[in-house]
């Protein structure tokens, strides 16, 4: 009895070893973690804006009002979501502030409140946008072309040095509102699916090239998520979107899209010298949390926390007549389109330090650390 006590004790003596060892090496790893990577640009739409279009006058694509921001900022800040998006938990994980959106930088060093670009990169991204550009064109967003030129005139202006240039994170995400956009009826003829989503690949081929011959060397481009499962599928019932579950037809385009932007990826990488590319697999990572949402803490995973009418879908949040959940992080969605900010630091982290399943050839981490 005693021995086994004796060796109970030792035991338990071993094991708070271990538990220590492990956690001061996780801890000086962690202080550590400085990576070679100093500023991000960001590309693309809502997933990423940090607030751009809060600086469009006439822009109706907006979250400039409560209850956006109000679980992590406190306030509206024009982000698509209550609280960070994936490129502010990257700057975390780096190590370096958020970045503003171009237009309120812009607007900064016009103004001479601030003397120079941030050294921490730029946010171009513009909810609503796409990458054909004509995409909700109509509502003043900045298409992805735009982008890439507003980006084009700040080093043309020497106002970000080649050397950041080579340092810095790329990250692209859009196509979303696309593939939306291509359900909605209208008067005009629409190409089939398969030339719709060749044209959208043509504008990213376009849009990868340019960024290499400004200099860019890393490069992060998300696939899509599984689009036909967001709340606003609701509004799409009167050309055939079901409610109790995902748009089936808008998914296949959305995989179309993903397949081939991994392929054009793989593609760009070997084509230009120095160029790193790696793809992020949200569509398979957003489908794992709707299979298990236990596991990751979803309570809901088809609903909007915040909107109103079918699958919370059919109102956009903060407009009159909305409703809001009780615990917005337990909900996969946010609004009609966009993810929680629990669902975007779960993304970031898969990204960040995922394996094969989620980004591949490499995760963003050793991206970030590449010599
Ligand atoms: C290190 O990374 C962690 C998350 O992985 C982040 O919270 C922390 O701020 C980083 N620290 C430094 C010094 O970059
Ligand atoms: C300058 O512009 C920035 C960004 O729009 C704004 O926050 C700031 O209040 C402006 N400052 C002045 C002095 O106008
Ligand atoms: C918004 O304003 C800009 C600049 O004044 C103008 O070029 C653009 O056509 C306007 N867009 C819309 C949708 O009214
Ligand atoms: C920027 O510079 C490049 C290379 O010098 C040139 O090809 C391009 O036309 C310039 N773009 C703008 C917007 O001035
Ligand atoms: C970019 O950085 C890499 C190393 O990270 C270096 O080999 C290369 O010469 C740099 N290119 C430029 C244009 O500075
Ligand atoms: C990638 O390259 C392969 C082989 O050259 C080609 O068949 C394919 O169409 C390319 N895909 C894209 C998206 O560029």
């Amino acid at each position: 009895m005693e021995f086994m006590r004796f060796l109970l004790v030792i035991l338990v003596l071993l094991l708070l070893n271990v538990l220590l060892v492990c956690a001061s090496s996780s801890s000086s790893s962690s202080s550590s973690n400085i990576t070679k990577v100093g500023a991000i640009f960001s590309f693309g739409d809502s997933i990423f804006d940090a607030g751009t279009n809060g600086f469009i006058k006439n822009c109706t694509t907006q979250a400039d009002f409560p209850p956006y921001g109000s679980s992590f900022f406190h306030h509206p800040t024009g982000r698509f979501t209550n609280g960070r998006t994936l490129p502010d938990f990257f700057s975390e994980f780096i190590g370096i502030d958020m970045q503003k959106p171009y237009l309120e930088a812009q607007a900064a060093v016009m103004n001479g409140s601030m003397k120079d670009y941030p050294s921490n990169g730029v946010n171009f991204a513009s909810a609503g946008s796409g990458l054909l550009p004509s995409t909700d064109k109509e509502n003043g967003v900045i298409s992805i072309q735009e982008q890439l030129q507003q980006f084009q005139d700040l080093v043309n202006q020497s106002q970000i040095t080649k050397n950041l240039i080579n340092n810095s994170l790329f990250l692209l995400e859009s196509g979303s509102n696309d593939i939306f956009n291509y359900f909605i009826p209208t008067h005009d003829p629409k190409p089939d699916p398969q030339h719709y989503v060749e044209s959208m690949l043509a504008e990213a081929e376009k849009f990868l090239t340019q960024i290499y011959n400004i200099g860019g060397r890393r490069i992060a481009v998300l696939s899509l998520g599984p689009l036909g499962c967001v709340p606003a599928r609701a509004m799409l019932v009167g050309v055939g979107a079901p409610i109790g579950t995902c748009y089936g037809k808008m998914n296949k385009m959305v995989k179309q899209y993903n397949v081939g932007l991994e392929n054009l990826i793989h593609n760009v990488s070997n084509k230009y010298n120095g160029l790193i590319g790696v793809y992020g697999e949200l569509y398979q990572i957003v489908q794992h949390y709707r299979t298990f949402p236990k596991r990751f803490g979803f309570s809901d995973v088809s609903n909007a926390c915040c909107g109103d009418g079918v699958l919370g879908g059919m109102l956009q949040c903060g407009k009159e007549g909305f409703k809001i959940c009780k615990n917005p992080n337990q909900f996969l969605f946010w609004d009609y389109f966009h993810p929680s900010e629990h669902t975007n630091h779960l993304l970031s982290n898969a990204l960040w330090l995922g394996g094969k399943l989620q980004i591949r050839p490499f995760n963003l981490k050793t991206l970030a650390n590449f010599h």
